[in-house]
């Protein structure tokens, strides 16, 4: 059994979806802890809930973020996971913190990679004029919101979107990528080349939400 480390800071419908995921496809793997930086995260409800150890490691009551990114390690490395997932885990990480998980640790992003890093990815596609956006899940390397990239799904964006109608729209596609890549992982069928992963056996690395156009 591999074993996973979820960490949240909000919602974690993220979380939720590789949970769910887990349990629904039997992967061999299993959710040791999830880590929240802050006490009200809602999605520690969920994961109490389903029987998971859930552990708060305030941000707020470290002087920096190396101590803090430390007391994080500490909490990770009392699981001894496989792999470290952040689902909406909204904390600039240190080098040395990202180093320790390198090759293990995945992120989610919301926007096609590298287009948008940082925050308010929707309305910076709003405001670029994009016509398609996105959502991508990737290792996570020292720089932020960079690093290989597993798998990227792209909506339309749509006449009369608003930052929220498109997040929405994103969200449901992490949804899908994200369980996925992380089932990859525990299946041992990533290796990083460079800049690019490679998934043996190959399947779509993409995926387009099932949204008519024009039809094509
Ligand atoms: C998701 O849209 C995720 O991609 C984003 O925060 C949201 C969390 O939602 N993450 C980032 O912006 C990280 N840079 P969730 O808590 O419901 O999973």
């Amino acid at each position: 059994m591999k074993k996973i480390v979820i960490l949240i800071s909000g919602r974690g419908s993220n979380m939720e979806a590789v949970v769910r995921a887990c349990a629904r496809e039997g992967w061999p793997a299993r959710v040791q802890a999830v880590i929240a930086n802050r006490p009200d995260a809602a999605g520690l409800g969920f994961a109490q809930a389903n029987g998971i150890e859930t552990i708060v490691v305030d941000h707020r009551q470290f002087e920096s973020r190396a101590s803090f990114d430390t007391a994080l390690a500490r909490e990770i490395d009392r699981s001894a996971p496989d792999l470290v997932v952040l689902a909406g885990f909204m904390r600039v990480l240190t080098d040395a913190f990202v180093e320790r998980y390198a090759g293990r640790m995945l992120n989610v992003h919301p926007s096609l990679l590298p287009c948008f890093a940082g925050l308010r990815t929707h309305q910076q596609a709003l405001d670029a004029g994009v016509r398609v956006h996105g959502a991508s899940v990737h290792f996570v390397t020292p720089t932020l919101d960079h690093g290989p990239i597993v798998a990227q799904g792209a909506v339309p964006v749509l006449a009369g979107d608003d930052a929220a109608a498109l997040a929405a729209r994103v969200l449901a596609v992490e949804h899908v990528i994200y369980p996925r890549a992380v089932r990859w992982f525990i299946e041992g069928r990533l290796s990083i080349e460079g800049e690019r992963v490679a998934l043996t056996p190959s399947e779509p690395q993409w995926l387009f939400a099932d949204i008519a156009g024009e039809g094509v």
